[in-house]
């Protein structure tokens, strides 16, 4: 079967093209560049952006599957959570194929769609349950999945999400948008104890809200010693991503213990973080294995919409209707 997967949640325009689990195509166009001024995505933008773009993603992504849009059998498209203009954008464009070429859609929930990244090209490692773990830029959660249509949430942050805290203080330091890669980059791990900041944790809720703060206070205080250089900084920033990463780190643990899971998934924009992913690899001892989303499929992206798309088609029997309405959370 061949499924159409369509992504318009942030700043991403894209759309992939799959032979069952296999990924044919998988074209993304960012408007990363637009929004940067504004050192966050700006909705309106995004939007438009999506609007221009649309038709030029979905022309490519069938050009380079070698697949016509007659012959797909199915359209996936993420419905919730986003920026709801987005979002509309990228679900009318799908409901209006799917008429066109009277083929079934499917609305897909893009936070699932991230915990579907390790299994693209690699269908049989998929097995439940698993603890589910998404890091992105607008959410860092933690779910006991059962199925993809059995999904507990065990975990949540309570105020920013740890991506948005990596671009937060990638902006009071002037590194640029989005400030993960930058930050990642700095990272030195011996400097990861000279500063002891602190993340939120109740329960297996988080908070990341005070680190930022602490942050930002930090460099005012030692700037107005006149003591901040790039080594300060990279002290600063290392010390940061050291707490926020190990944070998340220990709350996984705690909720595969808690929950006796044996399998960690892990999705989203941050799980492209090189000390992340070499640390959850880290945990893979006693029975436990880490699935981690390849690089390529960490940040949003159509190809894990259209495989989760086409698991619930599929599998589960699952498809929308033209009512389906986007949904901002
Ligand atoms: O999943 P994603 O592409 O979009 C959302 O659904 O939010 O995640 C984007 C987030 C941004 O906050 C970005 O700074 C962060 O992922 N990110 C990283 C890295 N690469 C991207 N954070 C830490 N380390 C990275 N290497
Ligand atoms: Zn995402």
């Amino acid at each position: 079967m061949y499924t159409l997967g369509i992504e318009t949640s942030c700043d991403e325009t894209s759309c992939a093209i799959l032979k069952d689990y296999q990924v044919l195509s998988n074209v993304t166009l960012s408007s990363l560049k637009e929004h940067k001024k504004y050192g966050g995505v700006v909705p309106e933008i995004a939007t438009r952006a999506h609007l221009k773009n649309i038709d030029k993603v979905l022309a490519a992504a069938s050009e380079e599957a070698g697949i016509s849009l007659e012959k797909l059998d199915l359209i996936a498209v993420t419905y919730k959570p986003g920026l709801v203009g987005a979002l509309v954008v990228g679900l009318n464009f799908a409901k209006a194929l799917s008429l066109a070429l009277a083929k079934p859609f499917i609305g897909v929930n893009h936070l699932h769609a991230h915990l579907f990244a390790p299994f693209l090209n690699y269908p049989k490692k998929l097995k439940f349950p698993f603890l589910g773990v998404v890091i992105s830029g607008g959410h860092t959660e933690i779910y006991q999945v059962n199925d993809f249509d059995k999904i507990k949430i065990l975990g949540q942050t309570r105020d920013d999400a740890c991506g948005e805290v990596f671009d937060k203080v990638a902006k009071a330091y002037n590194l640029g948008y989005p400030g993960g890669p930058a930050i990642d980059k700095l990272f030195k791990a011996e400097y990861k104890d000279d500063f002891k900041f602190k993340c939120g944790k109740i329960g297996l809720d988080l908070s990341f809200s005070g680190i930022k703060t602490a942050l930002i206070y930090k460099k005012n205080e030692i700037e107005k010693k006149g003591l901040f250089n790039s080594k300060i900084k990279r002290k600063l920033v290392s010390s940061f991503q050291y707490s926020a990463l190990e944070t998340i780190i220990s709350t996984i643990l705690e909720a595969k213990n808690k929950f006796g899971m044996k399998r960690i998934v892990c999705g989203g924009g941050v799980v492209a973080n090189k000390y992340l992913r070499k640390r959850l690899k880290s945990e893979e001892k006693g029975g436990i294995k880490v699935f981690l989303a390849p690089f390529e499929y960490s940040g949003d992206n159509a190809a894990i919409v259209a495989g989760l798309g086409f698991y619930l088609y599929n599998k589960k029997r699952k498809k929308s209707t033209i009512e389906l309405k986007a949904q901002a959370n």
